[in-house]
């Protein structure tokens, strides 16, 4: 084995790409591979299938060094390279809580009879406990070599800032089963060890563990300040104060403590579900039972948002034009997965609201997930005639606006601020009447 292993990177989602292309920027030599051929033809042509700040141009520095390529042939993987990533998706069951595994099986399936010599296979999906001990034992089935060895090195990037976690990870967490197994991982992270970044060994059910729990702490701290701002409605108190002055504390902190429409993705919401399905199957049910109320939380957010519209109108989408301000499940991202904000707008037209959304990155995959929904390709067109506005998803674009022009813009002045971004004193003085989520 050389020093700097070569690299491959199974599933070509947000995850794999982005370690893809991060481990090419590092200095190694990387093979990237999908089930899908037309996202390959565009990854190889150098194209970024998805919004990802960052991304497309480290993707073009890399596109023609030699240093990374893209295939469909799992044979050709197992032939190039010495420490493969699997980074396919884990969705949730249509119609259940618990993780669809099947890309995870497939990928472990297609792989391991390929696998002739002594390289290690890395699990990097969010999984539920036991899946790791469940596909080395697969792997071991398929594979003719019998030294191939597993680990599972839990994920931890952000979309919207995913090369900058990526590069410069909090942590590194890794699962194995042998010093062997470690060294391999050491090496494969060495430029990010080197910098300091704190490494944690451990065994594969821990590793495991340590994604689920991560994510679940970090949408029950959005759920928390969301409970509050449940509070504040009734008492007349502000949740952005509340957050501000609780987060000075440092055992708190006021990172992931800003209340508002709540947590969507392709990750938190789907990771609770999947973490309370599998401790039912493990019998420890009542040790995440909270996570069932911080989900509750969460989606009470939504229908709340709906009631602030309603009261501005009079109790009736019915013939008013709601223009919504976001699509994507947050700013900087053009990813729709268990979007908050299309949640809510699918909600109003549902109510018979004229609904138009728009949103700087995300259209297109709106478009093809809510085809019933009215969509416009500018901030102006989606406020031309308004009866309300709703801000839904926090990007700049509309924290900028100015509340005098828009007025100009709007039929009548009705602001519901979904994220907390604006400033109530400004619109209201402007002739908005402005709600907001915990907020007089
Ligand atoms: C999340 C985790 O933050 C990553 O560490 C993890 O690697 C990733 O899931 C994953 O499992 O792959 P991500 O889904 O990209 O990352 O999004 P977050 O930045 O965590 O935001 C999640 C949601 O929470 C967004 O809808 C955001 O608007 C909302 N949020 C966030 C709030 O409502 N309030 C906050 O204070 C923070």
């Amino acid at each position: 084995m050389t020093e700097r292993p070569k690299l491959s990177v199974i599933g070509t989602g947000y995850l794999g790409t982005t370690h893809a292309v991060c481990m090419v920027e590092l200095g190694y030599d990387v093979i990237g591979l999908d089930v899908d051929e037309e996202k390959i033809e565009r990854l190889a042509k150098g194209e970024v299938p998805f919004f990802e700040p960052g991304l497309p141009e480290l993707l073009s520095k890399h596109s023609s060094s030699g240093k990374l390529r893209f295939t469909t042939s799992y044979e050709e993987v197992a032939e190039f390279a010495d420490v493969h990533f699997i980074c396919v998706g884990t969705p949730q069951k249509k119609g259940e809580y618990s993780a669809d595994l099947r890309h995870v099986e497939s990928a472990f399936t297609s792989l391991s009879p390929h696998l002739t010599r002594k390289v290690l296979v890395v699990g990097k999906s969010t999984v539920p406990a036991g899946t790791a001990a469940h596909m080395e034992k697969l792997m071991r089935s398929l594979t003719p070599s019998k030294d191939v060895e597993l680990a599972w090195n839990p994920e931890f990037l952000r979309e919207g800032f995913a090369v900058e976690d990526t590069l410069r990870p909090d942590r590194l967490v890794f699962g194995v089963h042998s010093d062997w197994a470690e060294q391999q991982l050491r090496a494969a992270f060495a430029p990010v060890i080197e910098t300091g970044t704190p490494v944690v060994v451990t065994d594969f059910a821990t590793a495991e563990l340590v994604k689920v729990a991560a994510n679940s702490f970090l949408a029950t701290k959005i759920s928390f300040i969301n409970a509050m701002a449940e509070v504040c409605e009734t008492t007349g108190a502000d949740v952005t104060a509340l957050s501000k002055a609780i987060g000075y504390d440092d055992r708190i902190g006021h990172k992931f403590l800003r209340a508002g429409l709540g947590f969507g993705g392709g990750c938190l919401p789907k990771d609770i579900r999947a973490f309370i399905a599998r401790a039912g199957e493990l019998g420890v049910d009542q040790a995440v039972s909270f996570l069932r109320e911080v989900d509750e939380i969460n989606l009470r957010r939504r229908a709340r948002t709906v009631e602030l519209g309603l009261d501005l109108i009079d109790g009736s989408y019915r013939g008013t034009r709601i223009a919504i301000l976001g699509a994507a499940f947050k700013p900087n991202s053009d990813d729709i997965r268990d979007s908050p904000a299309l949640d809510v707008a699918a909600s109003i037209g549902r109510r018979g609201g004229d609904v138009v959304v728009y949103d700087p990155q995300a259209l297109d995959n709106a478009r093809r997930a809510h085809p019933e929904l009215a969509y416009v390709n500018s901030l102006d067109e989606a406020l031309t005639g308004a009866d309300v506005t709703m801000v839904l998803t926090e990007w700049d674009e509309f924290q900028d606006m100015d509340p005098v022009a828009v007025g100009e813009q709007v039929a009548q002045r009705n602001m519901v601020d979904g994220r907390n971004i604006l400033d109530p004193v400004a619109w209201r003085k402007a002739g908005w009447r402005y709600r907001a989520l915990g907020r007089p």
